[in-house]
């Protein structure tokens, strides 16, 4: 039995829509931010028998709802040559509709969880990997402070570009529904790729974007690093709407419109999201308490939570 802990992330450069064939391989690189004080906890127990469990936030998951966890512990399983059932209990110490990918925290946990219980020692690089097929922006929540995930021949691969403190940027999320129901990422990339007359444009900038994104963070630029961050989650926003795949609501729109008027201001406020209508707010350390209440103050918007840049996946 081992026990796995890991924290959400959030893409500044956007990963959205995958490459051709099997694998779960992004169609383009992305770059994240590890996030503290927000974690999943998974426990992998091997050696049960009949058939596998999954437990999450208490809640025994039918085998429809978990297939591509099912199928990251038949991998563990075989490459341990181990047999028995798998027991799998998951909880996230967040609110599943805050608006932060649980599938990123929750895929690194239990990939890491799953091959440490069935002896494996495995390198975190092939762990990132393993999450990864489960939701790709799982293999960044592998590693802490500033991550990134660079399709290449043989996948993808994931790895720490600059550490926790590289930036004092804090990430100011605004949860603007308790409803949790939106068109699935991977739904929405399909239909963008299948559909979008501007997913080859997106394609085409999003490499650049991640490329200018990576190298603000190595030189330390958070301005850089929060304006770029902010164009590339409007490109990718704009080739998934021109497919009819819409995460925004009224209320997106006008804290959009909030964090453009505070940056006429002269304040540090760039705004995210992704596939939901939650809009993360990027800006410095120095800031984050004072945006935090104008932007709780905007109507609709039911709670603001502020995240620093936080380690990586680890066994406690
Ligand atoms: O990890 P997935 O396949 O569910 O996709 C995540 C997609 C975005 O969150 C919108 C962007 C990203 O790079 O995390």
């Amino acid at each position: 039995m081992t026990t796995a802990v890991a924290h959400p992330n959030i893409a500044l450069a956007k990963y959205w829509g995958k490459r051709a064939g099997a694998g779960n391989v992004p169609a383009v690189p992305s770059l994240s931010v590890t996030l503290a004080g927000l974690s999943t906890r998974t426990t992998v127990t091997f050696g049960g028998r009949g058939e596998d469990v999954i437990v999450l936030n208490g809640i025994v998951q039918p085998a429809g709802a978990t297939a591509r966890a099912r199928a990251l512990i038949d991998s563990v399983r075989a490459a341990a040559a181990i047999d028995g059932a798998a027991r799998v209990e998951s909880e996230n110490d967040f609110p599943t509709a805050s608006g932060l990918a649980s599938s990123a925290s929750g895929f690194a946990a239990l990939a890491l969880a799953a091959t440490r219980a069935a002896g494996l020692d495995t390198s975190v690089a092939d762990v990132a990997d393993l999450a990864r097929r489960g939701s790709a922006s799982a293999a960044r929540s592998l590693f802490g402070g500033f991550c990134e995930l660079v399709p290449d021949e043989a996948g993808a691969r994931a790895a720490q570009v600059a550490p926790e403190g590289a930036l004092p940027l804090r990430v100011l999320v605004c949860v603007v529904t308790e409803d949790a129901k939106d068109v699935p990422s991977s739904v929405g990339m399909e239909q963008t790729r299948a559909e979008s007359p501007y997913y080859a444009a997106w394609l085409d900038a999003a490499p650049r974007l991640f490329a200018d994104i990576r190298a603000a963070v190595v030189a330390g630029d958070l301005a850089k690093t929060c304006e770029l961050s902010e164009r590339s989650a409007l490109a990718m926003h704009a080739s998934a709407l021109a497919a009819g795949v819409v995460y925004f609501r009224p209320v997106t729109l006008d804290v959009y419109a909030r964090v453009r008027a505070l940056r006429a201001a002269g304040r540090t406020a760039f705004a995210t999201m992704d596939a939901g209508p939650h809009v993360k707010v990027l800006t410095s350390a120095d800031e984050s308490e004072a945006l935090a209440r104008e932007l709780g103050a905007v109507p609709g918007v039911l709670r603001v939570l502020v995240a620093r840049p936080g380690p990586g996946a680890f066994v406690p």
